[in-house]
């Protein structure tokens, strides 16, 4: 196995950060990783919102939970309740990826599977979140796009916060029925 089939393997999502920071050369990798990642035709319709300003997401994730706790969802409830009530999980940094004009969820997805992979390969912790899109097409949705620097004109398409590992985490069983070789 290549050292990066080996990385691929043992990625797993990350619930729990450190308060430790990423420091400027791990932040620059992640940056270039993310716009290393192919588009269809080169189009490159997306924008990556990397927000290291922890007041920021912490509004947007406050929003959400609050959302959550008075909404009448309960089994939503029950899953937030089991995650301590995060939504960021404490990472040092988001990325918003956002699109705009066609810039497709497959190419946010590529996009959102490079940073984490990048960041497991410098021994940081990610999760690819699709739950905080609420924040951004609910009624403070214009804030918040504003909040976190989205340029005019872009939607939400995924987002993924990084941090230090505060738990470790197993790698999710592979299930070789999903897979047919003709
Ligand atoms: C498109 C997408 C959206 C996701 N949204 C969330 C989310 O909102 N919150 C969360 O905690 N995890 C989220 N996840 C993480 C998945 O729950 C996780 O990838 C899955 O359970 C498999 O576990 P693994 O990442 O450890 O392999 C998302 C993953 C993907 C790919």
């Amino acid at each position: 196995m290549t050292e990066t089939v080996q990385l691929i393997k043992k990625r797993a999502s990350i619930r729990a950060f450190t308060d430790e920071a990423l420091t400027e050369d791990q932040l620059q990798a992640l940056i270039d990783c993310a716009l290393a990642s192919p588009t269809g035709m080169n189009l490159q319709n997306w924008h990556f919102c990397f927000v290291k300003t922890k007041a920021v997401f912490e509004e947007i994730e406050a929003y959400l939970v609050n959302r959550i706790l008075s909404g009448g969802n309960e089994k939503i409830k029950a899953l937030i309740a089991s995650r301590n009530n995060r939504i960021f999980f404490n990472g040092a940094l988001v990325i918003f990826i956002t699109t705009k004009d066609g810039g497709s969820l497959v190419e946010a997805g590529i996009a959102a599977e490079n940073i984490v992979l990048a960041a497991e390969s410098m021994g940081l912790g990610s999760c690819i979140l699709g739950g905080c899109r609420e924040a951004f097409e609910a009624e403070r949705g214009d804030y918040f796009k504003k909040l976190a620097g989205f340029p005019e004109g872009y939607e939400f398409a995924a987002a993924v916060t990084i941090g230090h590992p505060a738990i470790s985490a197993t790698p999710h069983a592979l299930c070789p029925d999903k897979v047919t070789v003709i």
